[in-house]
């Protein structure tokens, strides 16, 4: 059996996740193509996802694709890539399972985002999977949210996930069901909020604070511009600046996190209040959540 496992992790915890699902598929003898797309030279800034997508998938049985949750979606980057994703052919197959991390907030509906854009690319979904995860905020905000996680708790989760595709035979392929359905957890009302008024590429334009950057601390330095996920910055002429064209700003905060100067600011805190509000757990979106980190189809596995 060989898997692809495909992920974008401007922070870091989709990677440690993906970590993890690698680690088990391999305990259970599958073989883990392990590609990784942040900060990857070939896709950013120019986001040719088609062309990258062509050359580096290699022959697989499953298609494993992993993101982060922004705004209660799935990353655009990620869609973006599904919506690029090459017809299944030939030692490429149609089974696919995915997964997302998300901040404590709210998941949303990112698991069924990335499961409509792989159905419409003929992908059967055998599995979804949410890992309740350490906000990518956190560095900038004063109470910090699910610190330290994800950690060796989910790894049980994580062997369930894997478990749903690790023995599946060639032979039974056109006998899988998609199993996406089991994608839509949360309370209609709720889905239908998201869908109409969480347009992620809305919400970075308009409502994230602008990344600044202060040309009198700044040392030029590079940092922010090999560290920059998607590599949107480049050097101006007294400080870096935001690249006009190709990728835009993903608001992640990497870029203000890693500055030596602290030259960059991300006014983030100012949404703090929020936050907290949202991801306590007495919060009403969190509650929406019902379980935290899960496998969907919530059910026991059956070898
Ligand atoms: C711009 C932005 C928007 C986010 N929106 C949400 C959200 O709507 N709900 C949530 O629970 N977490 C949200 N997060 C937190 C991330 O989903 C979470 O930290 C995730 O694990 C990050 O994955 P990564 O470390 O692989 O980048 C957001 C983070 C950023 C930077």
């Amino acid at each position: 059996m060989n898997v692809t496992l495909l992920f974008f992790s401007p922070t870091g915890n989709t990677h440690k996740v993906s970590r993890m699902i690698e680690q088990k598929l391999v305990e259970k003898k599958v073989n883990v193509q392990f590609i990784d797309l942040t900060n990857n030279l070939e896709l950013f800034p120019k986001r040719n996802f088609k062309k990258f997508l062509e050359q580096n998938i290699e022959e697989h049985d499953l298609l494993c694709i992993g993101g982060p949750v922004y705004a209660e979606r799935m990353h655009y980057n990620i869609l973006d890539v599904i919506k690029n994703l090459p017809k299944s052919r030939n030692g490429w197959s149609k089974i696919a399972s995915v997964f997302v991390t998300y901040g404590g907030v709210s998941s949303g509906i990112a698991l069924q985002d990335a499961a409509k854009y792989l159905r419409k690319k003929k992908r059967v979904l055998v599995a979804g999977m949410k890992i309740d995860s350490a906000h990518s905020f956190n560095s900038f905000l004063s109470t910090k949210i699910n610190e330290e996680k994800p950690n060796n708790e989910v790894l049980p989760i994580i062997n369930d996930f894997c478990e749903r595709f690790a023995y599946l035979r060639k032979t039974y392929h056109d006998e899988i069901r998609d199993v996406s359905k089991s994608f839509t957890y949360l309370p209609l009302k709720k889905r239908i909020i998201t869908k109409i008024f969480f347009n992620e590429r809305f919400i970075h334009n308009t409502i994230y604070p602008k990344i600044k950057f202060d040309s009198k601390k700044c040392q030029k330095c590079d940092i922010c511009i090999s560290q920059c996920p998607v590599q949107c910055i480049e050097m101006g002429k007294d400080s870096p600046k935001i690249k006009k064209g190709g990728s835009s700003c993903i608001h992640c905060g990497v870029c203000a996190e890693v500055c030596p100067q602290n030259a960059i600011t991300f006014n983030i805190q100012k949404f703090e209040g929020f936050l907290k509000k949202w991801s306590s757990e007495t919060g009403s979106h969190y509650r929406n959540e019902g379980v935290r980190s899960a496998v969907y189809p919530l059910k026991e596995f059956k070898k």
